[in-house]
């Protein structure tokens, strides 16, 4: 009976490469039914087997069979709780999921479009995020949005009757400040948005982000917060991208691990069951 529940057990592999074919009954080839049939007789069997076995281990053959028999119980268990838990958490907490593989290219458009120049095919600078700097640092290429004409704040009469001096027009951040800026996006956060925890920034954890824009923040004028705290959001979009894939990862790493366990240990439960009949 345990042998033949194992047999059953394997079947889900073929069963899953040909999820395409419905079947009939189709009520029969129905995916939630084997998984729980699968997660039922793979319990059922552990007590079947470890009774059969005379609750030892045996020579060698056998004593490999059962180890590998309770690793392969241990991690689909293991894999069932980590898919109950970890897709809900992934829904509750990050509604947007994006595809693992597309992460890096969703961040890149924070930086710019990929123009392929050079072996590493760099990025221009139309992302939002050296759109946010150059808005801070630059002088504007139009009068408008975001600027401070010198001297306003001051209440100079600059209207044109009054006659007064032509009005000069500076970026929000100048000096130190705009260095230190400009410093932080091109070593910092460029990189973390374009490769994130692998960019070996700091930005990774949340704590140390909000320290780094803290610090920053207090370098700023009022005026360039809103841009600031933009580009915290973004430095913020990256993590929890990072944070998906890993939930990704982990909810489709043990797979080949039980796979594996379970084509060795079938593999040799059949030669020990062949073995143990052929002498017993
Ligand atoms: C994962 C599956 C299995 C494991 C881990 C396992 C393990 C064991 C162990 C530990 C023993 C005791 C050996 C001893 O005390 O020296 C045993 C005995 C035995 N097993 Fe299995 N077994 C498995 C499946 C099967 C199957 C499918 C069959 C037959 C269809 C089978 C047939 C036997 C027989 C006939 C014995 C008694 C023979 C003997 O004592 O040498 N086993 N098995
Ligand atoms: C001796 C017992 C078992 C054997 C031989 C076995 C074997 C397999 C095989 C071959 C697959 C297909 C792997 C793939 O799609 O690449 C699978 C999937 C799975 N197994 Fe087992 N398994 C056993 C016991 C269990 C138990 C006890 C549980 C849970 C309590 C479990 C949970 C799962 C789950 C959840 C999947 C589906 C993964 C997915 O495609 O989403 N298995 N198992």
């Amino acid at each position: 009976m345990g042998g033949l529940i194992i047999l059953f057990e394997m079947a889900l592999y073929p069963r899953k490469l040909a999820r395409r074919y419905k079947g009939f009954p189709q009520a029969l080839w129905s995916p939630r039914l084997w998984l729980r049939l699968h997660v039922g007789l793979g319990l059922l069997c552990f007590p079947i087997i470890v009774i059969h076995a005379g609750y030892g281990f045996g020579g060698p053959l056998t004593r490999v069979t059962l180890i590998l028999f309770l690793l392969t119980i241990v991690s689909g268990v293991w894999g069932l709780v980590v898919q109950q838990w970890l897709p809900q958490k992934l829904l509750n907490e990050y509604p947007e999921e994006t595809v693992a593989s597309q992460v890096d290219t969703v961040a890149g458009w924070y930086v710019g479009r990929r123009t392929g120049v050079g072996h590493t095919g760099g990025r221009d600078r139309s992302g939002e995020a050296y759109r946010l700097l150059d808005s801070l640092i630059q002088e504007p290429a139009e009068v408008g949005e975001l600027l401070t004409p010198v001297g306003t704040a001051a209440g100079i009469d600059d209207s044109p009757e009054a006659g007064a001096a032509p009005l000069r027009y500076e970026p929000l951040v100048t000096g130190l400040p705009a260095q230190e800026l400009e410093a932080f996006l091109i070593a910092d956060l460029i990189p973390y948005l374009e490769s994130g925890a692998a960019s070996g920034s700091l930005l990774v954890t949340r704590a140390a982000s909000e320290r780094r824009f803290a610090r920053l923040r207090e370098k700023v004028p009022v005026d360039a917060l809103p841009a600031l705290d933009r580009l915290e959001v973004l430095a913020h979009l990256r993590r929890t991208l990072d944070d998906q894939v890993r939930i990704n990862r982990w909810l489709h790493s043990w797979i080949p691990v039980h796979l594996l366990l379970s084509v060795a240990m079938t593999g040799l439960m059949l030669v020990h069951a062949i073995r143990a009949l052929k002498y017993w």
